[in-house]
């Protein structure tokens, strides 16, 4: 198909997962990235995979007269996908302006341009968050979206309706893609999770504590109304979730799409508590973890897994990844970083 497909934040974890998708599919696209939270070392790991280094603009989307410029260089864009975002929970509580400012002035100036240039297809990185914890379980995509626990997730709720409004007044189509916990790395071990300082999120926790970079693993609470008392997630593969995007995209590019704009969950539909998901760990790579039961954290949601189908019957896109592949990847990733494969 002529045209490129522009990826931002595509030297991230997801985008770098996506651009390899893409390339695969036989996409010509362009990479994004201000590199606030990401290494344009994953270009050079990206090629290494695909044998070919992604077109690359380092550019901040927050600079409305770059993205201008950019869509001026590149006059063949036939859509994008939005990765490009702060995401730490805990840092947004603390600089909440910084979240607001980055993760939505980007977006407009996105769409702005991308209205002045008469780009169309716009699929968005979204966040099963959205749904704070919900009144039923699985949750589909119609249950309501709940007041943001955080400034990020706030940016996540405002930036879908900023695009949904978008939509509505323009001959812009959008896809919001609601991803339940993203884990695992590609399987050749050379691209994954970087997570610059200490993670937040538990398995690069988990995969840090196993190499010894991170002394213990601290579980969140043991004293949930949960089978064994600590939290259930959905965790899906990075590899599963970066085919749903191309398929998203392609959606819009076929014409395909029931509407111009929509909305669906990525997930697996199955959840997994904190202890199930270190005991996986623990057979999959023979690792003894560190850990010790702590008292729960701020913010954090009980139990939440995603109603699938319909992301199933209209992507036509199931997850296809079991747990103890997801973390045997990211082990394989995690050795990896520590064998100084960036640094090669
Ligand atoms: C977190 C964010 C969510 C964001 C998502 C992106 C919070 C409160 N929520 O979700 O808004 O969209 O990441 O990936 O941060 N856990 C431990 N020990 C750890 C780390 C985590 O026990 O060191 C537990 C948590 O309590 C939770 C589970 O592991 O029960 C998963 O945690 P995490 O990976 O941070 O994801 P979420 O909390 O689901």
């Amino acid at each position: 198909m002529a045209g490129k497909i522009v990826v931002t934040g595509g030297a991230g974890y997801i985008g770098s997962h996506t651009v390899v998708a893409l390339h695969q599919k036989g996409y010509d696209l362009v990479v994004i990235d201000n590199l606030v939270n990401s290494s344009e070392v994953m270009l050079d790991m990206i090629a290494k995979i695909t044998g070919q280094r992604p077109a690359f603009e380092k550019l901040d989307l927050c600079d409305e007269s770059g993205v201008r410029s950019f869509f001026t260089k590149y006059d063949d864009i036939k859509g994008v996908i939005h990765f490009a975002a702060l995401k730490a929970v805990g840092e947004s509580v603390e600089y909440p302006l910084r979240y607001y400012h980055n993760n939505l002035v980007s977006l407009v100036n996105l769409l702005r341009s991308m209205e002045e240039f008469g780009v169309r297809d716009l699929v968005f990185s979204s966040s099963c968050t959205v749904y704070g914890q919900p009144d039923q379980l699985p949750v589909n995509e119609q249950a309501p979206v709940k007041k943001a626990e955080s400034p990020y997730g706030n940016t996540k709720q405002i930036s879908e309706e900023i695009i949904e409004e978008t939509v509505r007044s323009s001959s812009i189509r959008a896809i919001s893609l609601r991803y339940f916990n993203p884990i695992g790395a590609h399987e050749s071990g050379l691209i994954g999770e970087l997570p610059l300082g200490v993670p937040n999120n538990l398995v690069p926790f988990i995969t840090q504590t196993a190499i010894g970079k991170l002394p213990k693993l601290r579980v969140f609470g043991d004293d949930y109304n949960t089978p064994d008392g600590t939290c259930i997630r959905d965790y899906i593969d990075v590899n599963d979730l970066a085919g749903a995007h191309v398929v998203a995209i392609e959606r819009m590019l076929r014409e395909k799409n029931d509407a111009p704009y929509e909305v669906f969950n990525l997930g697996t539909g199955k959840g997994y508590s904190v202890m199930e998901t270190i005991k996986t760990f623990e057979k999959v790579t023979g690792v003894n973890l560190n850990y010790e039961i702590t008292g729960r954290r701020a913010g954090d949601i009980e139990q939440v897994w995603a109603d699938t189908k319909y992301a199933n019957l209209k992507l036509g896109w199931k997850a296809e990844k079991e747990l103890d592949e997801m973390l045997k990847t990211a082990w394989r990733w995690e050795k990896n970083l520590a064998a100084g494969i960036l640094d090669k």
